[in-house]
């Protein structure tokens, strides 16, 4: 790791997770970048396949695109046609609404490399949300064919109230053990969202948060460091079976760690 990488991350290790801080947005977004393209590059040297699972949110667009900037420019380019890549929750808007998390990754990466078409599974929201969800955990099945689907990538954003993925607190969503997808209502959204279960999110063989900003301190703090007053949150739950956890975060969201 070159002085200069080293002067810009940092790595803490905090409730079974590794946790590595970046000086800025910039920074972060490129080490997520990397590692990223690392492990697809893992994955599709051992497993001749890379399953990817993206996150929502505004945090992780500038990932997505160092992404296609990176597949642009030639520098170890993938096997797009040997990734899969699915979502860990959606809105249930229209595929071309401004809040669609499948708008955001096809603006910023799916529309620039050269990956198949039926290998990016959307949330198909035109369905009524309990339809949506059984068909997106169909397709998740359908993917993996025999045995428990396994991501071998999951990434997944920080709420400030504690969230990810879309397992808001207070949510019957978090209960779920059986199904690896469900609906669930954000009554403080007013919105209905499609997402990820913890028995498929801690099913992964990699986890990655990526969480920037100061207004994210104190959660973090809280997932990382545990609440004084013993209050949990749905992040402190994804906790990988067998598969790695990792934090990518800045020193502006790692302030209070
Ligand atoms: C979504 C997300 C959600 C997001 C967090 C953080 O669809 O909104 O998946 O869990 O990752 O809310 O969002 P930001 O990156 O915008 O802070």
């Amino acid at each position: 790791m070159s002085p200069a990488f080293r002067r810009i991350m940092r790595t803490l290790s905090l409730s079974q997770a590794e946790i590595r801080i970046f000086a800025d947005p910039t920074h972060l977004s490129r080490g997520v970048a990397d590692e990223v393209h690392q492990q697809a590059t893992a994955a599709l040297s051992a497993r001749g396949r890379f399953t990817l699972a993206l996150s929502g949110g505004s945090t992780p667009k500038a990932v997505y695109s160092l992404l296609a900037q990176d597949e642009k420019a030639g520098g170890g380019r993938l096997d797009w046609t040997k990734i899969h890549v699915f979502f860990g929750d959606e809105r249930c808007v229209p595929a071309d609404h401004s809040d669609s998390n499948y708008r955001m990754a096809s603006e910023a990466l799916l529309s620039h490399v050269p990956i198949p078409e039926e290998n990016v599974h959307r949330v198909r929201t035109e369905l009524e949300p309990g339809a949506a969800a059984a068909a997106y955990e169909r397709e998740i099945v359908a993917t993996f064919g025999t045995g428990e689907p396994r991501f071998d990538l999951i990434l997944l954003g920080l709420g400030t109230d504690g969230h990810t993925a879309s397992l808001f607190p207070q949510s019957s969503a978090l209960e779920e053990r059986k199904a690896l997808v469900c609906a669930t209502r954000v009554e403080k959204l007013n919105a209905h969202r499609i997402t990820f279960t913890f028995p498929l999110i801690n099913a992964a063989h990699s986890v990655m948060f990526i969480t920037a900003g100061a207004d994210k301190a104190p959660m973090l703090r809280n997932i990382l460091r545990g609440d004084p007053s013993g209050t949990r949150y749905p992040a402190q739950d994804v906790r990988p079976a067998s598969g790695q956890l990792r934090w990518f975060t800045d020193e502006a969201a790692a302030r209070d760690l």
